[in-house]
């Protein structure tokens, strides 16, 4: 894994960043204590630009693919509009189970709704027009659920895709990286050709891609 920032320079940026909320900390504590892939938590930093852009954004529908510990499903509901509500898509049952549970002393419940299936299949059956979708689940699939959510999203709205650095990897040469870097590649490139949209890589944490729908 590549060295992606200056030593100490994620650390500083947090040092000067509003503190997580109590109920955020939680979550990040039992992610440690209990799951063995903690890293796919957003985290502090990342968490605090989710909900500000969901605060920019205030949309009414928010669509995120990867609900994991339920960190940043929380962030990205802070802005939501009165009536509005948040699905988020995970296949672990287990975590969704303990996910309902956090949304609900943060609560949120009412206005968080996990679905729990394979996000392949449950986006066909969405049919909301989504202000806001947060991409963060399997990396090779990102090109098929960017593709079906485009439609569903509504003109001048919003995508955010997650890990588009993959850890440095993206940087090396494409016959050295791993499946999922190679993947995420793809869907970089993918976004870069598409004139329906707008896009910036944003170079927080591992990389998040902000795409505007024209
Ligand atoms: C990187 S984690 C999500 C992290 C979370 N969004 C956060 O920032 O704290 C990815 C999650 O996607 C889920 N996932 C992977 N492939 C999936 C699929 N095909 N359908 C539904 N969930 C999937 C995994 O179970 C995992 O919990």
């Amino acid at each position: 894994m590549m060295e992606l920032f200056t030593p100490g320079l994620e650390a500083y940026a947090e040092r000067f960043t509003s503190s997580e909320t109590s109920i955020l900390k939680e979550i990040a504590s039992f992610t440690q204590a209990h799951t063995s892939r903690p890293h796919m938590m957003s985290g502090h930093l990342q968490g605090v630009f989710l909900s500000m852009i969901s605060r920019m954004i205030k949309p009414k529908y928010v669509l995120e693919i990867g609900t994991f510990t339920g960190y940043s499903a929380i962030c990205l509901a802070t802005g939501l509009q009165p009536g509005g509500y948040l699905i988020t898509i995970d296949r672990d049952e287990r975590l969704h189970t303990q996910c309902k549970a956090f949304f609900q002393q943060a609560g949120l419940a009412e206005v968080i709704r996990p679905i729990t299936g394979d996000a392949l299949y449950i986006l066909q059956d969405l049919d909301q027009t989504f202000d806001l979708v947060f991409i963060d689940a399997d990396k090779e699939n990102y090109i098929t659920y960017y593709e079906t959510i485009l439609p569903r999203v509504a003109t001048g709205g919003w995508i955010l895709a997650d890990n588009v650095l993959f850890h440095g990897e993206v940087l090396q040469p494409i016959a050295k990286q791993s499946k999922p870097a190679q993947a995420i590649q793809a869907f970089n490139q993918h976004i870069a050709a598409d004139n329906r949209v707008e896009h910036l890589l944003l170079t927080i944490r591992d990389g998040l891609m902000l795409i505007r729908k024209k």
